[in-house]
């Protein structure tokens, strides 16, 4: 029996259009999802899809008012006894904020997929079709539920939570880290590495219409505590800092950051490196700080306000949070 699946189209790249199959210029979320429907109506996909426009933009416009849309739009989706899984099409440069957002608040009970493209739907090697067809691949899967949000790039499937976007050129754009993928997907085929590890499990937190504001910080050879200063601005209750190497920085900086702590601010070491993995360290007791293993610094900073949100502060409470998957 087909699954019946509901889309929510957000714009991006999947829905560009360049006015040139070979142009470099073009313009991201051009295409409506009737349109898109239409268009994908012709690859013979075995699964019922009915589409919502939550917004068509560029996602470097994604922000609160758009996730909150598609956050009530995707549980009432969720909610239909007749909807087996949801696709959310995504503009690539912010998709792995988005997901991540969306893996943290949404039950894990039907499959939850983010799909994006590369290359604007009348570029030649347009990529939006394929990645179409395996994210349907993967949302009418009754295995995919209780993986959490999962993005479909290329013929891999990433979990939400390792996901994140490492080339600007090219179709081949994301990596999963520290997991790599979850799973491998044609549109006729579809190979889960492992089990699931969320079955049955509701929303790990409660979403929150208001995000506190937390500041990413950006570290540099030669950065001094006025950079820092500058780039926190005020009523912060968090920062992210893209620390050097393993989330380090220089002794002053330190300093600032744990009189920051100590009037309330939370303070979580991630690092600027690609695939940087920050441990804790016996400094961070002292300091008061959480190191944000795996996650980069825009990840990091969604996980915090996120727990911020939600009236989780105590630093040994975020670190779990953190540490977890
Ligand atoms: C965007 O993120 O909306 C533009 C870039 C892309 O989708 O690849």
């Amino acid at each position: 029996m087909s699954a019946h699946l509901t889309v929510l189209a957000t714009g991006g790249t999947i829905a560009g259009i360049a006015g040139s199959a070979i142009g470099h210029e073009y313009n991201a979320g051009e295409i409506g999802i009737d349109a898109y429907l239409e268009k994908v109506g012709g690859l013979g996909l075995s699964a019922v899809l009915s589409g919502k426009q939550i917004a068509n933009i560029d996602s470097a416009d994604m922000g609160p008012p758009v996730w909150n849309a598609l956050y009530f739009a995707m549980r009432a989706a969720l909610a239909d006894e007749a909807c087996d899984g949801v696709i959310v099409t995504h503009g690539t440069d912010t998709l792995e904020e988005t997901a991540f957002l969306l893996d943290l608040t949404i039950p894990a009970r039907k499959p939850v997929v983010v799909v994006g493209a590369m290359r604007p739907a009348d570029a030649v090697g347009y990529d939006g079709l394929r990645n179409f067809a395996n994210a349907v691949r993967v949302a009418s899967d009754g295995d995919a539920a209780g993986r959490g949000v999962l993005v479909v790039m290329g013929d891999r499937v990433f979990a939400a939570r390792d996901v994140r976007k490492v080339r600007t050129r090219g179709a081949d754009a994301f990596r999963g880290f520290p997991r790599g993928s979850v799973g491998l997907v044609t549109p006729a085929a579809l190979d889960w590495f492992g089990a699931p590890w969320r079955r049955d499990l509701g929303a790990m937190f409660e979403w929150h219409d208001d995000l506190p504001p937390v500041a990413v910080v950006y570290l540099y050879a030669g950065v001094v505590v006025d950079d820092v200063v500058r780039q926190i601005g005020e009523d912060t209750q968090g920062v992210v800092i893209a620390g050097v190497g393993e989330g380090n920085m220089p002794e002053p900086v330190r300093r600032y950051l744990a009189d920051l702590k100590a009037h309330g601010v939370v303070v979580v070491r991630a690092s600027r490196a690609d695939e940087g993995l920050v441990d804790r360290e016996a400094d961070d007791d002292a300091n008061g700080f959480v190191a944000a293993r795996a996650l980069n610094p825009q990840k990091a900073r969604i996980l915090l306000q996120v727990l911020l949100a939600n009236a989780i502060r105590a630093p040994e409470d975020i670190q779990r949070a953190f540490d977890g998957r």
